[in-house]
């Protein structure tokens, strides 16, 4: 199978990266040559890329087409360009819905939008899909595990949640900072944090637990994590999370209903 990225920034990067990782028979991959610094980087990773100058050449040569351009650059390429329906398109454009996808590239089935994050890389990771597909779903679980969503609506909430990513990194960065202010080497504070998040969460994904049970279960009574999860709690860190949630979802309604 052939593949085609319009748009390689971070995430044609990862996914690409990912697809080379991973065991699927895919015998050409093609990359716009935007970024040039990116495509670059990516043509060195492996024989099967081949950076194209013009979109129309990616889809021509393609039989998977995914659109990894901002909705604003999308807005204003897609329309111009042709797709035929025997492609399957995959699109990872947070803001353009399914029914204006179908209008821009003028085609009825057989177009996907996707959620991978950049863990795509390491072939980990939720991939939401909508609507759900057997071929693609297929693709993506070689690539970390596909979520299949039935209604386009529920997919916001993916949306907004995987925009906690940023903010994520954000705690380890501020946690990291904290111990290197007192003292201990950057490389060392960045390594210890990074894999206190990483085992903490693995543990909560491998035992599907209870997260309000882990949350009750890893104070100790007067403790250290009573200390700061109170603490946090009172300062309104959490709520902000939810409202945050909030705004962000506000905002992606409103661009699907344009
Ligand atoms: N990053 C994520 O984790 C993530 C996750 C899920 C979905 N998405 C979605 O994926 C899309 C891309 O996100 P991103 O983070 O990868 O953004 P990005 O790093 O800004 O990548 C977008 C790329 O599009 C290129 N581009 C601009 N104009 C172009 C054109 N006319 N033809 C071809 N390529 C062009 C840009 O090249 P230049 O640098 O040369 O301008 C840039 O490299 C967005 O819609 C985003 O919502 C991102």
């Amino acid at each position: 199978m052939k593949i085609g990225f319009i748009g390689t920034g971070q995430i044609t990067k990862a996914v690409v990266t990912g697809v080379i990782n991973s065991k699927l028979k895919v015998t050409k991959i093609f990359v716009s040559e935007r970024n040039k610094k990116i495509s670059r980087i990516l043509k060195f990773k492996s024989k099967k890329i081949t950076i194209i100058k013009k979109n129309q050449d990616i889809i021509n040569g393609s039989d998977w087409v995914f659109l990894a351009v901002t909705p604003t650059v999308g807005n204003k390429i897609l329309s111009s360009l042709k797709f035929n329906k025997n492609k399957m398109i995959i699109s990872f454009i947070s803001t353009i819905n399914l029914n204006q996808l179908k209008k821009i590239t003028g085609l009825k089935s057989n177009i996907i939008r996707a959620i991978p994050l950049p863990p795509i890389a390491l072939c980990k990771g939720p991939i939401p899909i909508y609507p759900p597909n057997i071929k693609v779903k297929k693709f993506f679980d070689k690539l970390g595990s596909t979520v299949e969503i039935n209604n386009e609506k529920l997919s916001l909430n993916f949306w907004t949640t995987s925009a906690m990513m940023a903010p994520f990194y954000e705690i380890l960065y501020s946690l990291s900072n904290w111990l290197i202010k007192r003292g201990i080497k950057k490389e060392n504070a960045q390594k210890y944090i990074s894999s206190l998040f990483l085992a903490l969460s693995e543990d909560a994904f491998n035992h599907n637990k209870n997260l309000k049970k882990l949350v009750r279960e890893s104070q100790t009574p007067g403790g250290l994590n009573e200390q700061a999860v109170k603490d946090l709690r009172k300062a309104g860190f959490y709520k902000l999370l939810e409202k945050t949630s909030n705004r962000i979802i506000k905002r992606l309604k409103k661009s699907q209903s344009n």
